[in-house]
């Protein structure tokens, strides 16, 4: 097993905590008792994140890790603080956008602009629930709506970076219609009606905008980061 991921974690003696991954104490072995993790570490070894200064046992550190799409990034599962760049399970498709020359109910000042998403139906990859088995796509193309101002500006752009990381949607089962192995939104929420609001997903909603920025950041994505890069 390989693991590149470049995170600082800190090998400590003794703590009086649980490990709060398998909710054993951290003075005792691991609880982990599953593959993969028994040649990285004595099931007694603790870790501390280098950032947020949450500890768990190295091993089940390395099984949460290995349980996830293993893309060279962890988020701590108590603060979920971000380390290394998160990445989700979105299968292959189509992000597109343009202005429309009108107004959503709140934003009587700027256009409007439409996010077209397109996802077609495949085949789960390794990265899904069940890999192998067939994924169905509803709804799509689904259309999305921001206001054309600085701020909504910026969640295109953040959204764009989500989309290429994969963020935007996952394969699950659907709160709505409860079907499993389909397409569905991840956890950034998107507007998918235009002029009305009859399912909640519309405008007007003035915290909409920074609802959204605060989902990206939790994902990883911030208007400083993407500065950076
Ligand atoms: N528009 C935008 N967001 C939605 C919608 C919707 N119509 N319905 C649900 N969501 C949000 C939910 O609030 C939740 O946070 O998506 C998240 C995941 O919900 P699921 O029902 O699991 O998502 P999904 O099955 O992808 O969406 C259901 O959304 O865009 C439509 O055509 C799509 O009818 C489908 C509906
Ligand atoms: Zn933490």
């Amino acid at each position: 097993m390989v693991i590149s991921v470049r995170i600082q974690i800190m090998i400590i003696d003794k703590t009086v905590v649980d490990c709060t991954i398998c909710m054993e104490s951290l003075c005792g072995p691991s609880g982990y008792k599953g593959p993969g993790v028994g040649g990285i570490s004595r099931a007694e070894s603790v870790g501390r994140l280098s950032q947020c200064g949450h500890q768990y046992h190295l091993q089940c550190l390395v099984a949460m890790y290995n349980n996830g799409n293993k893309d060279g990034s962890l988020q701590c599962p108590t603060c979920k603080t971000i380390y290394g760049v998160k990445t989700g399970n979105q299968p292959p498709g189509k992000m597109e956008y343009h202005v429309i020359p009108h107004s959503l109910p709140g934003h009587p000042d700027c256009k409007t602009i439409r996010i077209i998403y397109n996802i077609p139906p495949g085949i789960q990859g390794p990265e899904h629930p069940n890999p192998g088995k067939p994924f169905t796509a509803r709804g799509f193309p689904r259309h999305c709506y921001l206001p054309d101002s600085e701020k909504g500006r910026l969640v295109l752009k953040l959204l764009l970076v989500a989309w290429d990381r994969r963020l935007i949607f996952s394969v699950g089962t659907s709160s709505t219609t409860g079907e499993t192995d389909t397409v569905i939104w991840n956890e950034v929420h998107h507007k998918t009606e235009f002029g009305s609001n009859l399912t909640g997903h519309g405008y007007p909603d003035s915290g909409h905008l920074d609802n959204v920025l605060e989902e990206l950041r939790a994902q990883g994505i911030t208007e400083e980061e993407c500065l950076r890069d």
